[in-house]
């Protein structure tokens, strides 16, 4: 492919380095752009071009917000560079692709994954692509993402999945993140049994995608933690046994009510604050596990004073996305319906009001929002 001598490479800070290429002949397009904590804007950049032979270009159709989007909002991610474009969730059709992408073409559909990965090195031959040494959690972070018209996705062979005729789009969106994260970060790790008692703190969409995927183990009790009704009214719908809304009731209390005094079997931490992780602490069973998803922006405290005898385990993660293909399947043949999370649907050009409607989720009944191209 040729290379304009017209180009010139900016040079961004972080890595993995990633120069975006400005030609003064580059087409435009629009964009949600970070400027820095409690800062973004709907505006006009430079659309995305193929800078290496495995990247492709998508066009969005479809995207969506994250919580952890919201976490770079609040600064809790300072490493996110100001002009950093947002989001790493949606469907789109393949523009174009560089000259080494051998399983898509133009005008293919696709799920964009959350996680980008090169399939080929230590961490992704181990299934870790979230730690792959030339991505993992890239897009909307340390590099330009898809709250945009169009974005690049590199190792675009790996990283894409091809969506059947006849899908449903806005489903497949809940697979890029929400699915694969509160089922690996939350359900695989956290254990779940048939006949376990759960507790999820946070009935937000990655907490309501543990909800639905740890029903693959039939858990018996499933207690949905949050401080919003709406969500929790929601998390009942879709199989909780038993909700607490945490700022008008005392959880620890209610949970050792439910669980005669021994705690939870599992609990997933899906919220990003301390006082969520340490209602984990507080409620955990004995030879439990507490399976941490959360994007934390503070220290919490380790009370091991009290948990040190107590055979648990506590991990964390960043989603692999490994499991994808199995979900990916579980949504087609409708064995879970995460399109249900969907609340409220915008055009790409009112973004700025998704965010507000997703920020403030309790006064607008809101979980998932979906933002249309
Ligand atoms: N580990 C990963 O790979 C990964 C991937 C995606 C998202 N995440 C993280 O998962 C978390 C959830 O994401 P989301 O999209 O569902 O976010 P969200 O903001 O929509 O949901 C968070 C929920 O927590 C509730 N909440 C807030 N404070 C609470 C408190 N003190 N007690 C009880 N509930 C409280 C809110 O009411 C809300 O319903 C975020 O921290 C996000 O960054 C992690
Ligand atoms: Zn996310
Ligand atoms: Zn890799």
């Amino acid at each position: 492919m040729e290379k304009s001598i017209s180009h010139k490479e900016v040079p961004t800070a972080g890595k993995p380095s990633t120069p975006r290429i400005v030609s003064p002949t580059a087409s435009k397009m629009h964009a949600l752009v970070y400027h820095g904590a409690g800062k973004k804007s709907w505006e006009q950049t430079l659309k995305p071009v193929i800078m290496e032979p495995t990247d492709a270009v998508v066009r969005i159709l479809k995207t969506t917000i994250c919580g952890t989007d919201l976490h770079i909002m609040k600064g809790d991610l300072p490493e996110v560079e100001e002009g950093r474009i947002l989001g790493h969730e949606g469907v789109g059709i393949i523009e174009e692709t560089g000259g080494a992408v051998s399983n898509f073409k133009k005008g293919d559909h696709v799920v964009i994954s959350c996680v980008t990965s090169c399939g080929k090195c230590e961490f992704c031959k181990k299934g870790m692509y979230s730690h792959c040494e030339k991505g993992g959690w890239i897009l909307g972070y340390k590099i330009d993402g898809t709250q945009a018209e169009y974005v690049r996705i590199p190792y675009a062979d790996n990283s894409l999945y091809a969506i059947p005729a006849g899908s449903d789009e806005e489903a497949l969106v809940m697979l890029s993140d929400i699915l694969p994260t509160g089922f690996e970060c939350g359900v695989l790790n956290g254990q779940v049994k048939p006949g376990d008692t759960i507790a999820i703190v946070g009935a937000g969409p990655v907490g309501m995608a543990a909800l639905l995927t740890s029903q693959f183990y039939t858990p018996a009790t499933i207690i949905s933690i949050d401080q919003d009704d709406n969500r929790l009214q929601t998390a009942k719908i879709f199989g909780a046994t038993h909700t607490i809304n945490s700022s008008k009731e005392n959880a620890v209390d209610k949970i050792m009510q439910i669980t005669h005094g021994k705690g939870v079997d599992t609990a997933i931490e899906a919220v990003g604050v301390p006082a969520t992780f340490e209602l984990c602490e507080a409620i955990i069973a004995a030879g439990g596990h507490i399976a941490n998803i959360g994007v934390h922006g503070k220290s919490v405290s380790l009370h091991l004073e009290t948990l040190w005898s107590r055979n648990i385990t506590i991990t964390t993660r960043l989603v692999d996305t490994v499991t994808t293909p199995m979900l990916f399947k579980t949504v087609q043949s409708k064995r879970i319906e995460p399109q249900k999370l969907i609340t409220h649907r915008f055009k790409i050009g009112q973004i700025i009001e998704a965010y507000d409607t997703f920020e403030h989720a309790e006064k607008e009944k809101a979980l998932k929002v979906i933002l249309e191209n």
